[in-house]
């Protein structure tokens, strides 16, 4: 007898799922999609055409979070859609031995129990690299810079999941409708017109930190169009680190049927001196003299990054001694990026696949960390209390290899 009461609208098979005559694991899910949404007062569950699963890192979610993700391999649990994952807290090739060596039994149990209901073996924090999504398509994303990306760059809709809910969504399909999953809740508050020219990544992270930090409610960037891909992406990667904003939309570049402007906009201006503010507030200045962790790949680079970042190296003898030059990559990138990853690993850069430190832990801290990512700046000096700077990837390589 289904004991398990809800107000929202079911369909028969979903009634089904929430009843068990799909199994346990799916009937746990559903629950916890039923509980979420009728919080969030949805009215009904959606399909979704893909799940990113984040919170996968054991570092971060320990023997509870092993546990809860054993449970539902063990029961049974088997995804019944396209599903990719968020990095994990190692090394998958272990060519680093940068983190901490305790991690690996923990995590490979998780990647095994993902991997046996049926995740795509991704361990990757840019999934719209594995699979691009569509305008108004509906998702159930984890990992704040990917909802980021396919709401204010594809126009997708997906909320800002967290690791169960979006393992939930996995295992049944659906996910609540609720929050960007409706248009009207889409709706632009602010219009953001930047008074000055944002040169490189850099810059563009500075003002993803600063307007995710002093934004609430959806805002419309003017003038993103004359920036490109690595930009955007750093920029929202840091206004989502900073803020919880899920979409930005891109004036000239969100699709335009996926948002609404509301009724009444204010305009906000910002100047270089704010910014210039922030950057001082966040970044210290670089100095490389001590044991220095330059990281470059968050979020992960794509295939044509790591290509520019290999053509820019090549051009330089080595990593200068002191200088541990860390850049990560999806766990699923391999054949199409080795001719790359040889040039680099020549040059004394070590690619990670598949993790990020800031999912992990040092085995040794660094004394400074030297970045061109707001959002790793963001976590590395407030999670791990490190010494950080921010510089653009030409500045860095410039100060950190031997001619
Ligand atoms: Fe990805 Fe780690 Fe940055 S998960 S977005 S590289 S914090």
């Amino acid at each position: 007898m289904n004991l398990w009461c809800t107000l929202m609208y079911l369909s028969r098979i979903e009634e089904k799922m929430l009843s068990g005559e799909y199994g346990e694991a799916i009937q746990l899910a559903m629950k916890i999609l039923v509980k979420v949404g009728e919080s969030l007062g949805a009215e009904r569950l959606v399909e979704v055409n893909h799940v990113h699963i984040s919170g996968v890192s054991y570092s971060n979610i320990g023997d509870p979070g092993l546990r809860f993700i054993e449970k539902l391999a063990e029961i049974g649990g088997s995804f019944r859609v396209f599903t990719t994952v968020n990095p994990t807290c190692i090394d998958l090739f272990g060519k680093t031995d940068i983190f901490s060596k305790d991690l690996i039994a923990g995590q490979m149990r998780i990647i095994s129990a993902l991997e046996k209901m049926g995740a795509e073996p991704t361990y990757t924090c840019i999934p719209y690299s594995i699979r691009k999504p569509l305008p108004n398509e509906h998702l159930a994303w984890g990992e704040s810079n990917a909802v980021a990306m396919a709401n204010s760059y594809y126009g997708a809709r997906t909320n800002r999941e967290g690791g169960p809910l979006t393992i939930a969504s996995a295992l049944t399909g659906r996910t609540y409708y609720a929050g960007l999953h409706i248009l009207e809740n889409r709706d632009v508050k602010y219009r953001v017109k930047i008074e000055y020219k944002v040169v490189d990544e850099a810059e563009a992270s500075i003002l993803g930190l600063y307007i995710g930090d002093k934004i609430n409610g959806i805002p419309l960037v003017e003038n993103a169009e004359t920036w490109n891909f690595y930009m955007i992406k750093e920029f929202l990667a840091s206004a989502a680190a900073t803020g919880n904003h899920a979409l930005i939309v891109l004036d000239n570049i969100t699709p335009r049927d996926t948002y609404i402007i509301g009724h009444s906009i204010e305009n906000i201006l910002i100047d270089q001196r704010e910014i210039k503010n922030l950057y001082n507030k966040y970044s210290s200045t670089p100095d490389i003299s001590g044991k220095t962790l330059v990281y470059i790949g968050c979020p992960h680079l794509s295939v044509g990054e790591l290509r520019h970042v290999a053509n820019m190296i090549s051009k330089y003898e080595s990593v200068k001694e002191n200088v541990f030059f860390l850049i990560t990559v999806p766990y699923s990138f391999t054949s199409e990026i080795e001719r790359y990853v040889e040039i680099l690993r020549s040059k004394g850069v070590i690619v990670a696949y598949g993790t990020c430190p800031i999912v992990s832990k040092f085995k040794d801290k660094p004394d400074k960390v030297l970045t061109n990512s707001g959002k790793a700046l963001f976590y590395l000096s407030k999670l791990h209390g490190l010494e950080v700077s921010l510089l653009g990837l030409k500045d860095i390589i410039r100060r950190v290899m031997t001619q």
